[in-house]
Order: C-alpha cells, then sequence, then structure tokens
C-alpha cells in the first residue's frame, strides 16, 4: 500500500515528525450570570486566557477569564450577552489575538480587540501584533535626556516634556482636554501618535476624530476607540491596545506620542470588573487591583534601549470637582514623571489652553534643557506666583505701585504671562520659538528697586 504513494509523500513521511502540542481543551457550561460577570464549570483555563460563549442563536461571544473560585471560572464578556442561555456551551480559544499593522495603519480608528471601526475596510500590513505587553528591563531604559516638542508654547517652554517621559494631564470635565491633545497630535514633531478615546461618550469620538484631529492629525495618528457604552473589558482592552501599538511603532525605532483619554475611564473599567467578581472596595469604592493596573499600564510607555525609539505619553486624569485628591489621581501622580493641570478658572476666564502654569511640573525638565531655560521657567512660575498671591490686593487697588519691586514688575509683566500661556487653535509653537519667546518675555527691565520704591514694610504699614 505504502508503493502507492509519491515519492515525494514517502520522503516526507521520513522527515522528522513534529508533533502539534495540542492541548486537552474541555468546553464548559455557563452556570450562572449576575450583573457582568459570567460563570462557567468544567473550564481548564487559567487567567487571561479567551474563550467563546456560544448562544443558543449559534453567535460567539468573546469572553475572557477573569478568575476562578474552586472549579468555577469567572469570564467577563467583551460584548453584550443578550441572548445567553443557561447551560450555553464556553470553548477555550486557541488562535493568538491579534492585528495586522504597518504604516498602512495610520489614519486608522479601530476598537479595543483591533476591529477597525472607520468603514475603510479591514486592516493590512505586513506584521502581525500579537496583544502581549512587551516586557523592558529597566536597567535597559534608555534615559529621558532629549526633549521632545509638542508645539505647545506654555508646555515647550515651561513644562518641556522628554522624550520617553510619562504625563499626567489633570482636569475637570469640559476645561479643554481633547482640544488640547488635538492640538499636541497636529504640532508635535514625533513621529507617530497613538491615542486611545477610552469610556468618552460615543459622540465625542466622532468629533474628536472629525473635527479636532482632523486630516491632518489622522495622518500620522492611529486612534483607538472604546466608548463608555462598550462592555468594561472592551474599555480596558483599548487602553492595552493603544499600549500595544505604541510599542510596536516605538520597537520600530519611531519616537511615539501616546495620548490617553483617559485614565481615569480605564481604572473605572477595571473597578466594573474587580467589583463583579467579588474584589472588595478599599479606596473610594475602588479595590486595590485597580491601584496595581495603573502602574502596569502606564509602565508600558518610556522609553526602550537606547538605540530604539520612544513613546512620551500622556495620560488624562479626570478631576472630578477639580479635586485634586480624587485616589485616581493620587496614585496617577506618584507614578508619572510630571503633571499638566488644566484650570477652570482659566478657562472660565476664556484662557484657552487653559494650562495652569503655577500647578503643573515636568520632572523630567531639569535633566533636558540648557541651565539658563530652567532658570527663565522658574522666573516666569516666580512672577506669575507674585502676582497671583497679590490679585485680590491689585483688583480692589489697595497695591501702591512702587511698594515692592518685584510685584511692580510682576504687574507690569502679567498681561505678556498671560498672553504667554494662549495659544490659538490652528498655531504651532515650536520649542525653539516658544524658548525665544519666553527669552524676550523676561529680559530685564530696570529693576524698580533702582527707581527708589519704597519697601514693602511700609506698604504693609499703610494697610
Ligand atoms: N484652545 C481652545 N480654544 C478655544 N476654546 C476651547 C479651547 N479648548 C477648549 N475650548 C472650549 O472648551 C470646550 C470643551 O473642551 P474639551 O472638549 O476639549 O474639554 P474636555 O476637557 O475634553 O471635556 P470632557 O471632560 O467633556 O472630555 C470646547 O468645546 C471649547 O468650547
Ligand atoms: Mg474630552
Amino acid at each position: 500500500m505504502n508503493n502507492r504513494r509519491s515519492p515525494l509523500a514517502r520522503l516526507q513521511s521520513y522527515a522528522p515528525v513534529k508533533t502539534p502540542v495540542i492541548e486537552a481543551q474541555a468546553e464548559g457550561r455557563i452556570t450562572r450570570s449576575v450583573g457582568l460577570t459570567l460563570e462557567a464549570v468544567g473550564l481548564n483555563v487559567s487567567i487571561g486566557r479567551q474563550c467563546e460563549v456560544i448562544t443558543a442563536d449559534k453567535r460567539r461571544i468573546e469572553a475572557e477569564v477573569v478568575g476562578f473560585s474552586g472549579d468555577k471560572v469567572f469570564l467577563m464578556p467583551i460584548k453584550n450577552i443578550d441572548g445567553l442561555q443557561p447551560g450555553a456551551r464556553v470553548v477555550p480559544v486557541s488562535a493568538q489575538a491579534g492585528i495586522r499593522i504597518g504604516p498602512q495603519l495610520l489614519g486608522r480608528v479601530i476598537n479595543g480587540i483591533g476591529q477597525p471601526i472607520d468603514n475603510k475596510g479591514p486592516l493590512v500590513g505586513d506584521e502581525f501584533l500579537d496583544f502581549i505587553p512587551r516586557e523592558i528591563n529597566p536597567l535597559q531604559r534608555h534615559p529621558i535626556s532629549e526633549p521632545l516638542d509638542v508645539g505647545i508654547r506654555a508646555i515647550n517652554a515651561l513644562i518641556t516634556v522628554g522624550r520617553g517621559q510619562r504625563l499626567g494631564l489633570f482636569a475637570g470635565s469640559g476645561v479643554g482636554k481633547s482640544v488640547l491633545m488635538g492640538m499636541m497630535t497636529r504640532f508635535t514633531t514625533a513621529d507617530v501618535v497613538v491615542v486611545g478615546l477610552v469610556g468618552e461618550r460615543g459622540r465625542e469620538v466622532k468629533e474628536f476624530i472629525d473635527h479636532i484631529l482632523g486630516e491632518e492629525g489622522m495622518r500620522r495618528a492611529v486612534v483607538v476607540a472604546s466608548p463608555a457604552d462598550d462592555a468594561p473589558l472592551m474599555r480596558l482592552r483599548a487602553s492595552q491596545l493603544s499600549s500595544r501599538v505604541a510599542e510596536h511603532y516605538r520597537d520600530k525605532g519611531k519616537n511615539v506620542l501616546l495620548l490617553m483619554d483617559s485614565l481615569t475611564r480605564f481604572a473605572q473599567a477595571q473597578r466594573e470588573i474587580a467589583l463583579a467578581i467579588g474584589e472588595p472596595p478599599a479606596t473610594k469604592g475602588y479595590p486595590p487591583s485597580v491601584f496595581a493596573k495603573i502602574p502596569q499600564l502606564v509602565e508600558r510607555a518610556g522609553n526602550a534601549a537606547a538605540n530604539e525609539g520612544s513613546i512620551t505619553a500622556f495620560y488624562t486624569v479626570l478631576t472630578e470637582g477639580d479635586d485634586l485628591q480624587d485616589p485616581i489621581a493620587d496614585s496617577a501622580r506618584a507614578i508619572l514623571d510630571g503633571h499638566v493641570v488644566l484650570s477652570r478658572r482659566l478657562a472660565e476666564e476664556g484662557i484657552y489652553p487653559a494650562i495652569d502654569v503655577e500647578a503643573s511640573i515636568s520632572r523630567a525638565m531639569q535633566n533636558i534643557v540648557a541651565e539658563d531655560h530652567v532658570k527663565m521657567m522658574q522666573r516666569f512660575k516666580q512672577l506669575l506666583s507674585r502676582y497671583q498671591q497679590n490679585r485680590d490686593l491689585i483688583s480692589i487697588g489697595a497695591y501702591t505701585p512702587g511698594a515692592d519691586p518685584e510685584t511692580d514688575m510682576a504687574i507690569e509683566r502679567f498681561p505678556h504671562l498671560r498672553a504667554f500661556i494662549q495659544q490659538g487653535l490652528r498655531e504651532p509653537v515650536h520649542l525653539s520659538e516658544a524658548i525665544n519667546h519666553l527669552q524676550s518675555l523676561l529680559k530685564v527691565t530696570p529693576p524698580p528697586a533702582a527707581r527708589g520704591a519704597s519697601p514693602l514694610a511700609a506698604q504693609h504699614k499703610k494697610l
């Protein structure tokens, strides 16, 4: 019988046999569904494993293993689970999840599991990108040593961002986070911009893409969007996929700007999942796993080895009711290398971008810019804060010019300081231009003391 086979087939039969590794894939059954969670029995799977739940009408719903208790396995579906019946089959998926990637991904909008949602057809690309985070040995990370131009005057000059730095963008709702992120996407000198829109209103996603980013912004951007009505797992995945896409381009040697809006919504998605599987809430309703997930996400940005690219990241953090003590804000501030605070007061005065320079800080700035530049930044902040301290006196006319030379100077310069922060929506301000402007703004005028100012003590007596 063997002789009837072709010579090639015979030869092949002598080749060393590669036995495919076949795991025993036990099927499970859904036994319970409470809130967002599904419970199944009969599965032999580990945490993080993807499964498919098969409904009565033969739909397959992707779900992820998020925990277990005894022989019960907890699953979290990635989409709506309408039509699920008790005893539904659960099948572990063995194919590696991932997306096609290449330069063609630029300009595309995808959801948390990498499906295109922009009606521009399937994703194309020469490479396959799995969803497994890339691990970097912390000792091999290249230090932050060069600035990244984000095209925003106040940030470039006063809160200079380094390549590979991770910053928070702290603001209440409606203060201008999205608009500022759109400006950075259009103006930055980074090679690629990855925007993660997580947990925003659906309408806003479209508005951000069509109006704020526009064609110009989309040209070198990839948007990963998961609006608020997506299942929490989808929102979580969208944050992780944005980091994954950024990692891919960094590995290709690109300088990537990752803008994640918002870290708070990511934390809230994790909270929903953790509470649903029975983790007890700890701080302000957030279970401990939330505070473990934030560093895991944030640590994926940053620099890789010296000859590779970088991921500079901005994570927006909602400070509800402008409360900077929110646990997510607190935890983010501890792990990030700086923060840009947007102030409602400035926005209400019509100062956009509403960057509160005094409250913002870039922890990497000292290492990446010239000493003179740091001094100018400090001088700017001193003048601004001197004005703010005396603001009430000045506004009611209780301050006598000449009483304190520093305050006089702050008053004289204040309109320029304000104007420095303001920037038009379509007006990029590059790094060197921003530094030159700062320099000319602070050019020393004759100190008021030389003009015979009376000491501050005298002023106090008058009051
Ligand atoms: N640079 C700007 N110039 C003029 N107006 C601006 C600017 N930035 C923000 N605004 C105004 O503030 C509004 C809210 O901005 P934006 O949507 O960016 O806020 P947000 O912080 O992202 O809000 P949300 O918390 O709802 O996501 C805009 O619709 C616009 O009217
Ligand atoms: Mg927004």
